[in-house]
């Protein structure tokens, strides 16, 4: 029998991905239409598709066929090797693979580097809010994503938790670096290896029971699902800090939304749903961020999961509570509630009450002599959580740390 080529392959790849857009087409007539316009993303324009059925047409089939041709552990083994964004690419990659990742890792032509300086600038001056915002209200509101907490669950990924938490937080980390998108970066490196993982994710899960019984959809990790999450990360953190009353530039600002602007376009977003500003990404998350909000019994295991991940470290006296309760003041008490997070008498009014005075002080619109001597225990819980996201990282992973291509789900 002929042996299927790889062009082969991609091209069925290509149209398993429409046939599965056609097939789920019909209950999705019930959502809401997509209205919001490629006018408002980086590039004005675009063909305005319901981005529910756009997967990432040049990884995906790629990626399929590397998963099937049993290339991936030769594949993961080579790109360890691969960190910084201007390195050469290991030698032995399969041909169409080297293509794919050159071409990826170009940046677009709507790149700004002083944008760029200005973000790290931010990302020094607010690292501590970012830091805490990146775990409790992007990280935690992840598992009240439906399609997100289902695709973490039953993916390779979902058995080991510690592990990736340590890989995802690498993307945190890589974002906030000086020179995240240049020569000696690393974030152009990580935003394409997770590109990789994610077409790999999208050509398991469905082979996946336990997934294909829960899911309502039949391809996983799709543009609108990408825009959920990305609008969970830096829609969701400017929210917090606009809440919060943190006084930030309008450069800054602006800046801070182009690095994640260019994450996403590295990440395989196309460019047409990237906001161009907070006003757009503001109106498109509330197209598809908020409605979509819900519990899962996926979410709801994978929050006991995350916010237990300390009992290994300090037996869960003190990690627990606190954690549990800084998320619920993060997220509010109707996602709290739904993810079963216990309310904590001690902590809860604690963070209500001293979150905004830790501002304050740190704004230099409050005197610390003038603030009330709980603020202490305040900063004392605020090592810990520092302290235990430090051990936990550290004792995470393996390192130096590589985002992989999955070759598997998540054997439970
Ligand atoms: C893997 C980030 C969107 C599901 C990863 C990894 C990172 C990442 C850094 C590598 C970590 C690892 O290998 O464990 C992001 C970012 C997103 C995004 C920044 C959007 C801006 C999504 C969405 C879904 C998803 C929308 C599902 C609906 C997964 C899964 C894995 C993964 C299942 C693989 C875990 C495994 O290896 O089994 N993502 N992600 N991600 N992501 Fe995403």
């Amino acid at each position: 029998m002929e042996q299927p080529s790889r062009r082969h392959m991609l091209m069925a790849g290509g149209v398993l991905g429409a046939l599965g857009a056609l097939s789920v087409a019909t209950p999705a007539r019930a959502r809401p239409l997509w209205t919001w316009s490629p006018k408002g993303s980086v590039v004005g324009a675009g063909q305005g598709a319901d981005p529910r059925w756009v997967w990432d047409e040049e990884a995906d089939p790629l990626v399929a066929s590397l998963i099937d041709d049993g290339e991936v552990p030769n594949v993961n083994k080579l790109l360890k090797t691969w960190t910084k964004n201007g390195q050469a690419l290991p030698a032995g990659l399969p041909d169409d693979l080297r293509q794919f990742i050159e071409e990826a890792r170009r940046l677009p032509s709507w790149a700004d580097q002083s944008k760029l300086a200005t973000a790290f600038t931010f990302n020094q001056k607010r690292g501590t809010y970012l830091g805490v915002c990146y775990g409790f209200v992007s990280g935690m509101m992840s598992t009240a994503i439906p399609h997100e907490a289902r695709a973490v669950y039953y993916s390779k990924g979902g058995a080991d938790m510690k592990d990736r938490i340590t890989k995802t937080a690498k993307l945190g980390y890589d974002i906030g670096t000086r020179n995240a998108f240049m020569p000696d970066g690393e974030m152009i490196v990580t935003c394409i290896k997770t590109r990789l993982a994610h077409a790999g994710v999208r050509h398991l899960l469905p082979q996946s029971s336990y997934w294909t019984k829960v899911a309502d959809e039949e391809i996983p990790i799709s543009q609108a699902d990408m825009m959920v999450t990305w609008h969970s990360l830096p829609t969701s953190v400017m929210r917090q800090l606009t809440k919060w009353k943190v006084p930030i530039s309008d450069d800054e600002s602006a800046a801070y939304l182009h690095s994640w602007q260019l994450t996403a376009h590295m990440l395989g977003i196309l460019d047409e749903y990237i906001p161009n500003s907070w006003d757009e990404a503001d109106s498109q998350a509330a197209q598809v961020l908020d409605p979509i909000l819900a519990p899962t019994p996926e979410g709801i295991k994978l929050a006991d999961i995350l916010l237990n991940l300390g009992v290994t470290i300090d037996g869960g006296i003190l990690t627990t509570h606190i954690l549990g309760a800084l998320t619920r003041y993060m997220l509010g008490d109707r996602i709290a509630d739904w993810l079963r997070i216990p309310r904590e008498p001690v902590w809860d009014p604690a963070f209500a009450t001293l979150w905004p005075i830790f501002v304050a002080v740190k704004e230099g619109l409050l005197k610390i002599t003038d603030a009330p001597p709980a603020l202490l225990e305040f900063y004392w819980a605020f090592d810990e959580i520092i302290r235990l996201g430090t051990l936990l990282f550290l004792s995470g992973g393996n390192f130096p740390i590589s985002i992989q291509i999955p070759t598997t789900n998540n054997p439970n």
